[in-house]
């Protein structure tokens, strides 16, 4: 009860703040400092609908620092409509080099012209050979979007003269077991291999020796399994070599032993919800258990697992930084700034 009436309240207050100015965070309430917030971009399929966009979180860290696990298909939309300022998006990992977990690259990149001052670096595995790893990828974004990136810096108004619209990439070997990938200000980044792929995995040791006790603890499954029954014997073969299904999540859950297990990356409906907890349930029968929802909130203390929702306006402005923009050197003034203001 005390849960819908918070969440009643903070709609009221984001529709009222929303209507004096379009520009603000939709959720404003700053990350404690002691707490890690992980908020789901996406929680679906390549098979994207409006509730379920496909793969991504945002990871905000008490300290300020923010990464971006996964971009996949539409999920920069809730991206934005978090409202956190773009200016601050600059770290991202890939788990591997599907479209579901990283289309939404391109549009997360060419978002720096809504304040992003430093390169996108995007780190991400290698693959069998170079033109399958994440340095061949991240080329290809390049030239994918050659003449934007050309054509917005020719833009008198934006005018940009920073490395906000460049991409660096940081690619890894995946075949290298609890593999330190990323070092700084206490956050460390680790990557370990699974037999195909990562973010969507089979079962796998080394991840749960990584993993044993951790607080959240995220597993993309396939399932549940009763919907298998209608696709061909190649998509189940594809799902059986490659992914996890509920009951062996439920196993990975068990021998993790997190805080809190959470089933991702299923297409969630009335039916396939029931079907999810109980096939997962069989092998995993105690323990904290939620399935993921598209801007989901999972936010970690040493004292509690808060699991909330983000409320975003339908509208999403994000939050520009708009006033920081304006006043920039080089910022547009007068009339020009109006009207890229009201045309943007
Ligand atoms: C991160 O990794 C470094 C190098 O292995 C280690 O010294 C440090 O303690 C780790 N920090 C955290 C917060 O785990
Ligand atoms: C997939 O795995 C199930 C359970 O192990 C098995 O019964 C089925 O034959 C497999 N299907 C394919 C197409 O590999």
């Amino acid at each position: 009860m005390m849960r819908w009436i918070f969440a009643a309240l903070l709609l009221i207050g984001v529709h009222k703040v929303s209507t004096a100015s379009p520009w603000i965070y939709a959720d404003d309430d700053e990350v404690p400092k002691d707490a890690i917030r992980i908020t789901s971009l996406g929680s679906g399929t390549p098979d994207v609908h409006k509730e379920q966009v496909a793969t991504g979180f945002l990871i905000e860290v008490g300290n300020g620092d923010k990464f971006i696990f996964d971009l996949g298909s539409g999920a920069f939309l809730n991206l934005f409509a978090t409202g956190v300022p773009p200016s601050k998006l600059d770290k991202v990992f890939l788990t591997h080099l599907h479209s579901d977990h990283l289309a939404d690259l391109a549009t997360l990149q060419v978002n720096a012209i809504f304040g992003r001052k430093t390169p996108l670096q995007v780190w991400g595995p290698s693959g069998e050979s170079p033109q399958y790893g994440l340095e061949a990828s991240i080329d290809g974004l390049r030239k994918f979007l050659a003449w934007d990136t050309l054509s917005r810096r020719r833009i008198n108004l934006i005018g940009r003269k920073d490395d906000g619209d460049q991409l660096i990439a940081h690619e890894f070997d995946y075949s290298v077991e609890k593999q330190l990938i990323y070092s700084q200000n206490g956050v460390n980044i680790t990557s370990t291999p699974t037999r195909l792929t990562v973010g969507d995995s089979i079962p796998a040791n080394t991840l749960v020796e990584l993993a044993r006790g951790c607080d959240v603890f995220i597993e993309g499954i396939i399932g549940p399994l009763p919907d298998l029954d209608v696709l061909s014997w190649q998509s189940r073969f594809l799902i059986n070599t490659s992914h996890t299904t509920p009951a062996q999540a439920g196993r990975i859950f068990r021998d993790v032993g997190a805080r809190l297990s959470v089933i991702h990356h299923a297409d969630v409906n009335d039916a396939s919800r029931e079907a999810l907890i109980t096939e997962t349930r069989e092998e995993y029968p105690e323990g904290r258990l939620v399935i993921n929802e598209d801007l989901a909130v999972y936010e970690v203390t040493k004292d509690a697992i808060r699991h909330r929702k983000r409320i975003v306006p339908v509208r999403s402005w994000g939050k520009f930084e708009r006033a920081e923009w304006a006043r920039r050197d080089d910022a547009p003034s007068g009339q020009a700034h109006k009207s890229l203001s009201s045309a943007a």
